[in-house]
């Protein structure tokens, strides 16, 4: 084995690499890996949001675990731009309208913005109570209905 890098300096360099160069990540990927990674953050999100939306809707309890399900979709949130990168558009297994790549293209990356920040306050009101989580979930929730509704094919 002639390339041995440390742990340590291996947990560096990656950590640099986030910092530094989150959207570059996403451009050396191949358009289909892109793709892959943003259907697979959609579906984290999912599995992380679904007990929180469900008690939202008043048909579970609260989860005993929102406060870590709240982090885990705050952080997904603000990863979930990077799986719409340039040469995603139009392909076969998408199912992005071209608006979100072209003449909407601010928009739906301001709508991420918003996301993100609703899903940090839902971290906040996971931490406070049932109550506090309740009405943040609404709202947060409302978010990933209005983004499909604008941007995400039937
Ligand atoms: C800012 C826009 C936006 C927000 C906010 C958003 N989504 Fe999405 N979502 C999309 C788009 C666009 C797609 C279509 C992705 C594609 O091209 O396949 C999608 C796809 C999905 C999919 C399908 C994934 C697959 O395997 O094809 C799921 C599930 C999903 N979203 C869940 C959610 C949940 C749950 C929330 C909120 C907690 C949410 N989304 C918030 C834009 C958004």
């Amino acid at each position: 084995m002639r390339f041995i890098v440390k742990p340590a300096a291996l947990a560096a360099i990656a950590g640099l690499g986030l910092a530094l160069a989150m959207p570059a990540v996403a451009q050396q990927l191949k358009p289909e890996e892109a793709l892959t990674l943003r259907q697979g953050l959609m579906l984290a999100l999912k599995t992380q949001w679904m007990p929180i939306g469900a008690f939202a809707a008043g048909k579970a309890d609260a989860p005993a675990d929102a406060v870590a399900r709240a982090e885990n979709v705050a952080a997904i949130a603000k990863l979930a731009p990077i799986g719409w990168a340039k040469g995603t558009e139009n392909l076969p297994k998408a199912e992005t309208k071209a608006e979100a790549f072209g003449a909407k293209a601010a928009a739906f990356h301001d709508d991420w913005k918003t996301f993100a920040a609703e899903a940090d306050k839902l971290v906040v009101a996971a931490k406070a109570g049932p109550d506090a989580l309740k009405t943040q979930a609404a709202a947060t929730g409302k978010l990933c209905k209005g983004c499909h509704e604008e941007f995400k094919e039937d």
